[in-house]
């Protein structure tokens, strides 16, 4: 078994600077040893190198912020994350703001058509150049993958191959006008910061699979936000929201998946080393290294 580390030093999806250097905090904390050190081969040959495209050459389209750049970069993850997936590696793609999942899912869905997504936020991160406010696409991935809103040749390379039933939420806790809409219009599962005061995160996580992966023997791809976590576990982010999830109930997240053994790719995103003190960086670069190791085998036991 294979873990190929893709690290993307990339922030053009969002407008505070730090962002891309959290691939780099988090290789240098030791993820690569502490993963092979689970029983991992650890594939990892360096940082992805993206060429930039300036602002200035990176008109807004509609709204859209750094549009040209941010499909680029998503194009090469696209073929990075499906290149490992197809070797039969799992692809841990450390962001970098979300944006980026227009790449990994791309990529795990083309290697895995019948895939489900677990997208653990604070965030829907499905508006449409229609309903965003920011502009910032790292808040309108998932709107791209299920071909939902206006069509823009810049973005013509993502297959809108996501169904809604493939997908389900856990941590939301601030969704726009628009997202809420946009959820109940296409009928997709969420499990709110409410839900999992509810019923409690083991039930929490039984229901989300049982909705998209009822029989456990669908490929899942876990797309990870660090902001779903509460800004108490996870403070060096750039979009952070209070009454988010513990650190257990985020990690119990990451067992869960393993325990499937169903996951084929990891997303570890949104850890931004510029925001908050030095030990608050230090608490959230590691805990982003120990939830990739929670996904990826680690007991406590
Ligand atoms: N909904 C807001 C927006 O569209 C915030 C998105 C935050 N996304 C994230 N990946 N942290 O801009
Ligand atoms: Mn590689
Ligand atoms: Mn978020
Ligand atoms: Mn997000």
């Amino acid at each position: 078994k294979t873990v190929a580390i893709v690290g993307c030093p990339f922030r053009a999806g969002q407008a505070k600077l730090g962002v891309d250097n959290g691939p780099i905090h988090l290789v240098e904390a030791g993820l690569p040893r502490q993963l092979e050190e689970l029983g991992w081969k650890v594939h990892f040959d360096g940082h992805h190198q993206f060429e930039e495209i300036a602002t200035e050459n990176d008109p807004p389209i509609g709204k859209l912020k750094n549009p040209r750049f941010v499909s680029r970069v998503c194009k090469a993850v696209a073929k990075a994350v499906g290149d490992h997936a197809k070797k039969g590696q799992l692809p841990l793609t450390l962001g970098g703001d979300h944006s980026l999942a227009m790449g990994t899912i791309s990529g795990t869905l083309d290697q895995y058509p019948d895939a489900c997504v677990v997208w653990v936020d604070a965030h829907a991160d499905i508006n449409t150049a229609d309903t965003t406010d920011s502009g910032n696409l790292h808040g309108m991935p998932l709107s791209f993958l299920l071909g939902l809103g206006e069509k823009f040749e810049e973005f013509s390379w993502i297959k809108p191959v996501l169904k809604p039933e493939r997908l389900v939420y856990i941590g939301l806790r601030d969704v726009d006008a628009g997202e809420k809409r946009i959820l109940r219009e296409n009928g997709i599962k969420a499990f709110s910061m409410h839900e999992v005061d509810k019923y409690g995160i083991g039930k929490v996580v039984e229901m989300a699979l049982d909705h998209v992966n009822p029989k456990r023997e669908r490929p899942i791809h876990l797309s990870f936000d660090v902001d779903a976590l509460d800004p108490s576990v996870a403070p060096s982010t750039g979009t952070p929201v209070r009454g988010g999830l513990t650190f257990r109930e985020g990690h119990y997240i990451c067992e869960a998946m393993y325990e499937t053994g169903c996951l084929v790719a990891l997303d570890i995103m949104e850890v931004n080393p510029s925001l908050a003190d030095p030990e608050a960086v230090k608490q959230t670069v590691a805990v982003g290294c120990s939830l990739a190791r929670s996904a990826l085998g680690e007991t406590l036991l």
